[in-house]
């Protein structure tokens, strides 16, 4: 029997011990997870409006029920006060990092530590019931809000700033997050890309969805799509889609709408205003002196015909009381594993790690954290494929290791209290019981006290 611990229950964590169970009937996998839910982003990213997308949760569910799968939650492997690396390589015969990319990345521009400038990733983790996220006071005094980014994370939170209490209701959302977003004062959400249309990295469908979103307009202004020549018609399918769906909106007269969302090209944020230099909040919904973020200014950028840009040197100012920085996830370290820095991605030969230049058998890893920050759930499932296969053919001499029967067991004994299936299953009959107390469906219980309470009810 080969032991491996798979670190990470999101898709490629879910998908590399499905993939392992398919094709070797002698292996045993336990898939730990510092959270005590599984799933990883696809319950705490994906948005809770996306009510098919988080029904794969159903697949990866039957992938944690195989037989020879077992979910230990609420383990964290390395940092502080976690199970080391070291260790874990003691007690299996071969351990896969599927991590993800926990952090965001920064634009780097002054005015970005400003109260009111946060990450998608923060804001996501938020209404997403992460128990590490907080409200932070999102949307105290917002009216304007400017998303900086045109990648589907940016869609996302745009999409979720102008979402009406109906839309919301019937969804998992925590219920503080659903009373915040829907008693919010948010009147326009701009979405700003450095780039043009063409190189924007939303798909086309998720695109669309902003243009039936009810009581909100959709604004393109047609002098910025005109600044790219471009020929949709030499573009590939989802950019040529994306112009069409842009060129289509900036020829609608305006309508009547209580929201409005503006999607803004070729613009490059140079600089965050406080309120008082960016002249105070539009109708004083905050106090003066916070010192909130009060404005982004921006570059104004022309295309340099190779899908880049440059400056302009001309410049325009976006009154915004929330900013949203959304320019991509960013794998962090793990104590005693490799990391590139560069790419925020632990070095890899098909999914073995590589120490010292060297693969190292017994140590692989799958998804983000192998590929970096892109790609849509699916991916990760060849991704995880191709590491399996790299484990499957080093097992031969990995199974000679000697290794604990049960290695859970030995990490219980040494005081490691994990969350088990049963336990997690008991925190999603809570989060039903709480959802029926409201009057809705399933609600998403959003603290680490509620959820253990929830798996070890005393
Ligand atoms: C906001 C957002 C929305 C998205 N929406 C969609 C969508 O609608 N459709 C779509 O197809 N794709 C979507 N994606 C992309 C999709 O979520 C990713 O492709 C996928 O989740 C990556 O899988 P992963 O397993 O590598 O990482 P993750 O899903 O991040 O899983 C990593 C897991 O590892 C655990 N972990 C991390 N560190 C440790 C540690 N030290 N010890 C133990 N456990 C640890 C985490 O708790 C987590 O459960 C979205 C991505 C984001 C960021
Ligand atoms: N519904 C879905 O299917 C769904 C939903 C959410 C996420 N996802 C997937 O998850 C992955 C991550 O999505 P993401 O949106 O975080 O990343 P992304 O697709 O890589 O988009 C990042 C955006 O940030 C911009 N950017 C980067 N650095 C910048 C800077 N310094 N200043 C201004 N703009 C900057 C990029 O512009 P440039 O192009 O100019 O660099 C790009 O528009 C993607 O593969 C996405 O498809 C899918």
């Amino acid at each position: 029997m080969l032991r491996v611990a798979v670190v990470g229950s999101g898709p490629s964590g879910c998908y590399t011990a499905q993939s392992l169970v398919q094709l070797d009937p002698e292996v045993c996998v336990d898939v730990l997870d510092r959270l005590p839910c599984p799933y990883g982003l696809v319950r705490y990213g994906v948005a809770p409006d996306h009510e098919k997308i988080k029904s794969l949760q159903g697949s990866l569910r039957t992938v944690l029920e195989h037989e020879r799968v077992r979910f230990v939650g609420g383990i964290r492997v390395g940092g502080p006060g976690g199970v080391p690396v070291e260790r874990l390589r003691e007690l299996y015969h071969a351990v896969v990092y599927c991590v993800g990319a926990a952090t965001d990345r920064r634009l780097g521009i002054p005015g970005e530590e400003l109260p009111g400038c946060w990450s998608a990733t923060e804001f996501v983790s938020w209404y997403s019931a992460h128990p590490d996220a907080a409200d932070a006071g999102f949307l105290r005094g917002v009216r304007s809000a400017v998303v900086i980014g045109m990648g589907n994370v940016a869609v996302d939170v745009t999409r979720m700033l102008v979402r009406g209490a109906a839309e919301l209701l019937p969804t998992d959302i925590p219920q503080a997050a659903l009373d915040t977003l829907t008693a919010s004062g948010v009147r326009e959400v701009h979405m700003v890309g450095r780039r043009g249309p063409a190189q924007a990295r939303f798909t086309t469908k998720e695109l669309r969805e902003l243009g039936g979103l009810p009581g909100t307009e959709v604004k393109v202004d047609p002098r910025e799509l005109a600044l790219d020549p471009v020929d949709p018609a030499t573009l590939p399918a989802v950019q040529r889609r994306n112009v069409e769906v842009l060129r289509d909106w900036a020829a609608r007269p305006p309508a009547p709408a209580g929201r409005h969302i503006g999607l803004r090209f070729f613009l490059r944020p140079v600089e965050l205003l406080a309120q008082g230099d960016a002249g105070g909040p539009p109708g004083g919904a905050l106090e003066r002196g916070a010192d909130r973020v009060g404005a982004v200014r921006f570059e104004r950028t022309v295309p340099d015909g190779a899908g880049g840009v440059t400056g302009s040197g001309r410049f325009e100012v976006v009154p915004a009381q929330l900013v949203l920085r959304s320019v991509g996830y960013r794998g962090v370290p793990l104590d005693g594993l490799p990391f590139d820095a560069a790419t925020g991605t632990v070095p890899n030969v098909a999914g073995r790690v590589v120490r010292d230049g060297v693969p190292s058998p017994g140590e692989y890893v799958a998804g983000w954290i192998k590929r970096g920050p892109t790609g849509v759930i699916g991916t990760n499932r060849p991704c995880a494929k191709e590491t399996v296969l790299s484990l499957l053919a080093d097992a031969p001499a990995l199974a000679r290791g000697d290794v604990p029967a049960d290695p859970v067991a030995t990490l219980r004994s040494a005081g490691v209290d994990p969350v088990s299936w049963n336990e997690w299953l008991s925190i999603e009959r809570a989060e039903a019981a709480l959802g029926a107390g409201l009057g809705r469906g399933v609600v998403k219980l959003a603290d680490w006290e509620g959820l253990l309470g929830a798996a070890h009810p005393s």
